[in-house]
């Protein structure tokens, strides 16, 4: 796939004074000489911030660590993990299409997006609300067929399921996350089958998911450092 930079760009890009704060503690880190370590995560600040990496931004990052701008464009157009496009204005989603998620209906999950956001990935929704991709394993197989919205993975999804989250989505609300099939974790589906006498007495939700409710940032751009 092409990973080019969008048509359309922003003027400009400026860190919020939080984001820039957080940025020059990263910078302070790497020993003299040796700021270009940081573009990474100053990169990957700037993706949170906007939801996408424009060429201001890039541009400001290299800026930043006194680097030529084609360096911040190599690492920003390798990488699958950073965003050339604008993404949608609430969230991106990320639907898993490698083997175990294939396999257990990772094609149903995009035939939703198609039908609910956008025909291609990395479009807008009409409101510009939500977009999607397919991307390669998320490391969550055994709860198949599963997709990242934000920080936190939607696991065990079935066609319904996903659509319901994409509807609470555009409704304003954070989903939920985690097993969509009444799984605790990554148990097999008809139950424990070890340390079982834990099994009664364990919180309503595992620890990921209870962490992104309370937390409730699962979608949230990153303003505050
Ligand atoms: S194959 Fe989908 S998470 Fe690994």
């Amino acid at each position: 796939m092409l990973r080019r930079l969008h048509k359309n760009q922003p003027d400009s890009f400026a860190f919020t004074e939080a984001n820039l704060a957080w940025a020059e503690k990263q910078i302070a880190k790497y020993p003299e000489g040796r700021a270009a370590s940081a573009i990474i995560p100053l990169l990957w600040r700037a993706q949170e911030q906007e939801g996408w990496l424009s060429r201001p931004a890039i541009e400001t990052v290299c800026g930043m660590l006194g680097l030529a701008n084609i360096r911040g464009m190599e690492v920003a157009t390798f990488y699958f993990m950073f965003q050339l496009h604008p993404v949608g204005d609430i969230a991106h989603i990320q639907v898993c299409g490698t083997t175990s998620c294939m396999i257990c209906g990772a094609e149903d999950l995009m035939a939703v997006c198609k039908q609910k956001i956008a025909a291609n990935a990395h479009e807008r929704s009409p409101d510009g609300k939500l977009s999607w991709e397919e991307v390669e394993c998320l490391g969550a197989c055994s709860n198949a067929p599963m997709a990242q919205i934000g920080k936190d993975y939607y696991e065990d999804l079935t066609a319904e399921s996903f659509a319901q989250i994409i509807d609470e989505l555009y409704a304003g609300k954070v989903p939920v996350p985690g097993s969509r099939n009444g799984r605790f974790a990554s148990e097999p589906k008809s139950g424990l089958t070890s340390l079982t006498e834990h099994g009664e007495n364990r919180q309503a939700a595992n620890m990921s998911v209870t962490l992104a409710t309370e937390k409730g940032d699962s979608i949230a751009r990153i303003t505050e450092g």
